[in-house]
């Protein structure tokens, strides 16, 4: 699979070099290319770098790895986005963590849907830290990657790219839920950081 990163951080670095050695081709989008270009020597192979406009160009599959803040700036200077699958991993946090900055009318990743018209946008890997990513099994258990989204073929293939890195993808409906799990991450913020538990993840039981 072709994947665009808008975002070189914590989140695009982790999941592009993640999915790079699974076989993927991964174009990292960045606003500063010279250090994006770090990522090719730790990274290796089936990597490139570029502007946001060109990891667009490149992917089939996108994932938007901006803080909240830049998102909307980030997505004007991407370029269209129609048809593409739009993976937004962002969380609209309030800058203390305290909350979100989103109404319950409309979540972040509502709010992304409508700054890239025509994507067909999946909110997923929101709710997992990236360090869990890199380490995603607890003994027998494999952590839980809650998504959502309105497009079912859109859904099928993040939830792949998620299987690829070893976790358990659940669906939990249509993008309107995407609120839900943007509360989610609050309570994980709330666990690792006040509750002293870090090295968690959610995981669905089912029977
Ligand atoms: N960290 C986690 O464990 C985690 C887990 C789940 C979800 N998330 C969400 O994922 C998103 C990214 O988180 P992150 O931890 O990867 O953040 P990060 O480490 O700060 O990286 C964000 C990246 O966004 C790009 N960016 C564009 N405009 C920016 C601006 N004005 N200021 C700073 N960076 C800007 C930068 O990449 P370039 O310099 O390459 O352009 C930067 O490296 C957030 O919305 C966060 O809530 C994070």
């Amino acid at each position: 699979m072709n994947i665009g990163i808008i975002g070189t951080g914590h989140m695009g670095g982790t999941l592009g070099g993640l999915w790079a050695q699974k076989g993927n081709k991964v174009f990292f989008g960045s606003r500063d290319v010279r250090k994006a270009a770090g990522l090719i020597r730790v990274i290796g192979e089936n990597i490139a770098v570029g502007s946001y406009a060109e990891a667009v160009k490149f992917g089939d599959v996108i994932l938007l790895a901006t803080p909240w803040w830049a998102t909307k700036e980030a997505l004007e200077s991407a370029g269209s986005l129609h048809g593409k699958i739009l993976i937004d991993c962002t969380n609209p946090l309030k800058k203390d963590y305290s909350g979100l900055t989103t109404t319950p009318e409309l979540s972040g990743g509502e709010e992304v849907a409508q700054w890239a018209p025509g994507a067909k946008v999946v909110k997923a890997f929101n709710s997992i830290s990236f360090a869990i990513l890199k380490s995603p099994n607890f003994g027998q258990q494999n952590a839980g990657m809650f998504y959502c989204g309105d497009d079912a073929e859109a859904k099928s293939i993040v939830a792949g790219l998620a299987r690829e890195l070893g976790l358990d993808p659940v669906d939990c409906g249509p993008l309107k839920t995407a609120g839900m799990l943007e509360w989610l991450c609050l309570l994980w913020l709330q666990l690792a950081f006040k509750q002293d538990l870090p090295n968690s993840a959610f995981k669905l039981l089912r029977r």
